[in-house]
């Protein structure tokens, strides 16, 4: 491979995505902090821009509501598993940040009055569990778009320093003290050494382990991969979240505002057929719960083409909102539609399947981002990480809609802010001497033959996550999963890159981001199959109930060789009781 080069920052970001910014903001308000953002794409390319149709906040101005129902709404949502001190900040600081974002510059969608507007979204309700509130304060379904500008622009005003097109390869340890990162410079070949006083994984999420997706082809895990090999426990990574509306054969998001503004999921039909499954709230039931129903209904024929042996799919109709709210309120949806299905939402209902959209575990930390090293507390050094590879827990077992935008601004801002009083008085750590260990691994790489076997183990890697670690579970599967995925991680380590380029070499990313995947996917698989109970957005069809007394606490696992190894943590259940949910 190229040259390596060293720098030094105070503060070191990896990730331009809304959780990453947002730290680099909080990090370079300190006069004298040196702040640097490492990211694989260029930052406003951020997958935060996929998030759609808002990000909630109890600002109450359409209707009552209230930050405690919000966090109510949260806990509820997650089946018991969300930690509740948590999910009561992210409540109650949602309307601050909500605001903050505003006066920076964000463009929301306004009622009348000027107010911010705000939507409905699936779980969040007014006077715990009455009915839908208007939530979701949103710029049309641009929202993460506007953050991701809002948040650059405010970085190149604080001049951070941005290394664009960077992947990570490698994070660097003393001890329990994190020191550094290693990165790949895409554009070159060369290696960069970044010594810091302080370092933030915010990479986002990891859904490209699943054949049908709404995340971007960047989503491949590399911090939580990077981390769990050096050591570093993963949290809850059997929950992962499948969003009702991806479009057919795709996974295209249609965002849940679509519902939120009043569209209806329909059956072969035409019935509503969510009336059955959650009386109250309707479509907008929490997602684990649609995307459970929408899956009953294809294996009860009642899909589209009546046929669950084949790929099936419903309807979801928003041809009674007409076209004037469609094309203000929801126009890149309408555009979707024209330009992937050739179809007017005006005129005709959407064919959708549920799509693998986000897990709801990831690195575990404390309520200011700094990263868990055990069950029982311990903490890394300098080490922190927030966004959807964190795991704080506000999610547990299943995320409510727009609460990922509000995590990665509240508990961006927080890691930030503790991120900028730590280097202020912490001194830089040694860089180990294997920094550049991973430089011969990419050197080795480049030397072995080519043979066409990536594609083959990503083809299959996907096809297990969906098979047999998707929506509804068994043990038997899971257990072939583990043995499967297993055998796909001998498999890859002995993959050659054929291209010998050193700018761009997209087959060598790639297959780094293929290990980031196995490695993920086979901790999904695992946590999966040990969990016997059924809980938010992990469904075993074995063990169809919840089971709080054996099961209520978070998973932790670690990667020890091929094994994994698991963990406990409690769930802090300080403030609501677990409840059956009811919607
Ligand atoms: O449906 C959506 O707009 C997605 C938002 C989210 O995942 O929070």
């Amino acid at each position: 491979m190229g040259r390596s080069h060293r720098h030094e920052f105070d503060a070191v970001i990896v990730g331009s995505g809304g959780a990453g910014l947002y730290a680099a903001l909080e990090a370079s308000r300190v006069r004298g902090n040196r702040t640097a953002v490492i990211s694989k794409l260029l930052p406003i390319r951020s997958h935060t821009g996929a998030a759609q149709g808002g990000i909630g906040a109890a600002l109450g101005n359409l209707e009552e509501d209230q930050p405690q129902w919000h966090a109510f709404d949260t806990v509820k949502g997650g089946d018991y598993l969300v930690d509740q001190q948590a999910a009561s900040i992210l409540a109650d600081d949602a309307v601050q940040a909500v605001y903050d974002l505003e006066r920076r510059g964000l463009p929301f969608s306004r009622i009348e009055d000027g107010k911010i507007d705000q939507r409905r979204f699936g779980g969040h309700t007014r006077n715990f569990g009455e009915a839908a509130v208007r939530r979701s304060c949103y710029a049309a379904d641009r929202t993460g778009h506007m953050i991701l500008q809002t948040l650059y622009q405010q970085c190149i005003k604080n001049e951070v320093a941005f290394f664009d097109e960077f992947h990570l390869i490698d994070i660097l340890f003393e001890g329990r003290k994190c020191t550094g990162v290693v990165a790949l410079e895409l554009a070159t070949g060369d290696i960069h050494v970044i010594h810091a006083k302080a370092v933030l994984i915010a990479t986002g999420g990891f859904g490209r382990m699943y054949r049908t997706t709404s995340n971007a082809y960047a989503n491949t895990g590399d911090g939580l991969a990077v981390l769990l090999r050096r050591g570093v426990p993963l949290e809850d990574m059997e929950f992962f979240q499948f969003h009702p509306t991806g479009i057919r054969g795709m996974g295209i998001l249609i965002t849940e505002g679509v519902r939120g503004e009043g569209g209806i999921l329909r059956n072969r039909a035409g019935d509503r057929f969510m009336e059955r499954y959650a009386p109250t709230l309707l479509d907008l039931a929490p997602r684990d719960m649609v995307a459970r129903a929408m899956t009953m209904e294809i294996q009860a024929g009642r899909g589209i083409l009546g046929d669950p042996a084949v790929d099936d799919y419903l309807y979801l109709d928003a041809t009674h909102l007409g076209r004037e709210v469609l094309e203000k309120k929801l126009p890149d949806i309408a555009d979707f539609c024209r330009t992937y299905l050739s179809l007017d939402p005006a005129e005709n209902a959407i064919p959708v399947q549920p799509t693998a959209h986000y897990g709801m575990g990831g690195i575990p930390t404390d309520l200011d981002g700094r990263v868990v090293a055990t069950g029982s507390g311990g903490l890394y050094e300098g080490l922190y990480a927030a966004g959807e590879c964190a795991c704080v827990s506000v999610h547990g077992a299943n995320r409510l809609g727009t609460n990922s935008l509000v995590d990665l601004i509240v508990f961006g801002r927080r890691a930030g802010r503790h991120m900028a009083d730590f280097v202020r008085q912490a001194d830089f750590g040694a860089i180990p001497d294997d920094a550049l260990a991973m430089q011969d691994v990419l050197a080795r790489a480049n030397k072995k033959p080519h043979d066409a076997h990536a594609e083959k183990i990503r083809t299959s890697m996907k096809t297990i996550m969906m098979d047999k670690v998707g929506i509804y579970r068994t043990g038997k599967a899971l257990d072939e999963a583990v043995q499967e995925l297993r055998g796909l991680r001998h498999e890859v380590a002995e993959v050659g890159v054929g291209d010998t380029s050193r700018s761009y070499n997209n087959d060598l990313l790639e297959l780094l981001e293929l290990q980031n995947l196995l490695d993920l996917s086979l901790i999904t698989a695992a946590s999966a199959a040990q969990r016997q109970e059924s809980r938010g957005a992990h469904a075993r069809e074995d063990f169809s109930e919840r089971d709080d007394d054996a099961y209520l606490h978070h998973t932790l696992t670690w990667l020890d060789g091929g094994s994994v190894r698991f963990g406990k943590k409690s769930v802090d259940l300080s403030i609501w009781e677990p409840k059956p949910r009811v919607y």
